[in-house]
């Protein structure tokens, strides 16, 4: 299966002239990339549509980059105030969005049901979900397993059997935002039994993520593991060292 790598920018960096630095700098390390790897950029709302503009421009198509979304209403139009919905991603070329991410779950209050609907409206709008799960505290294999099934069965209650547009991403909570990743066999074997639940209940052999603390230096260790599909990057997604360091990694591995 193709590598991807998620660069969840999260809401970084404070101002458009560095995230165009920031985007310009990962484009010219996507173009280097062999044809196994894919980069999607999940910048906040206000840059989407001028990055989209920078990878279609009327002389060239940009193909190493596509564009992810960092959040998306559960309407698709309508008196919202403050939503954007798929429809509207759709119409400038976003073509991922990430749902239930951790700090959506915990910070803003977003339960399965709203997630379930989210992920509808991306499929309505033909935009890929990537969906986030994962245990909330470090605890056993077996109980961390137990919260992951039934964040899934919640998440994706719409999911038809032929559906092939969605990625999950296996974030456990307590490793994101430090310098604490899951230990990667630990990673490895969550994945595979995502994987092999999706394959069981849907017939469906979709792509999953590892997130949680990953830089250049700790992807080694994730490497390893064929199961894992790619990564989705949270802070070391805003260093230009990281980014080139990450990417060559991955492709050479
Ligand atoms: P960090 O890579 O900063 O741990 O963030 C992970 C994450 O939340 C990506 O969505």
């Amino acid at each position: 299966m193709k590598k991807l790598v998620v660069f969840n920018w999260k809401m970084n960096p404070s101002s458009f002239q560095k995230a165009k630095k920031l985007f310009d700098f990962s484009l010219k390390q996507s173009r280097k990339l062999s044809a196994h790897l894919s980069v999607v950029i999940a910048p906040p709302f206000v840059y989407l549509e001028h990055f989209f503009y920078l990878l279609n421009s009327k002389f060239k198509k940009e193909k190493g980059i596509s564009l992810a979304a960092q959040n998306v209403s559960f309407k698709n139009e309508g008196s919202f105030t403050g939503e954007i919905s798929a429809k509207m991603l759709k119409d400038i070329g976003v073509s991922y969005v990430i749902v239930g991410h951790s700090e959506r779950r915990y910070l803003f209050g977003e339960n399965d049901s709203l997630i379930a609907e989210k992920i509808k409206r991306a499929w309505e709008n033909k935009i890929t979900p990537i969906l986030c799960v994962g245990e909330k505290k470090r605890s056993s294999f077996s109980s961390a397993w137990s919260f992951v099934r039934k964040q899934i069965e919640k998440d994706l209650v719409f999911l038809k059997k032929r559906e092939k547009n969605l990625v999950i991403a296996y974030e456990p909570v307590w490793s994101i935002g430090g310098n604490k990743p899951v230990d990667s066999l630990r990673a490895s074997l969550m994945i595979e039994k995502i994987k092999s639940f999706l394959k069981e209940r849907f017939h469906l052999l979709l792509p999953v993520l590892y997130g949680g603390s990953v830089d250049c230096q700790k992807i080694d260790d994730f490497l390893k593991y064929s199961q894992i599909d790619g990564f989705l990057v949270g802070s070391a997604s805003l260093s230009l060292r990281e980014i080139k360091c990450l990417l060559t990694k991955v492709d050479n591995f």
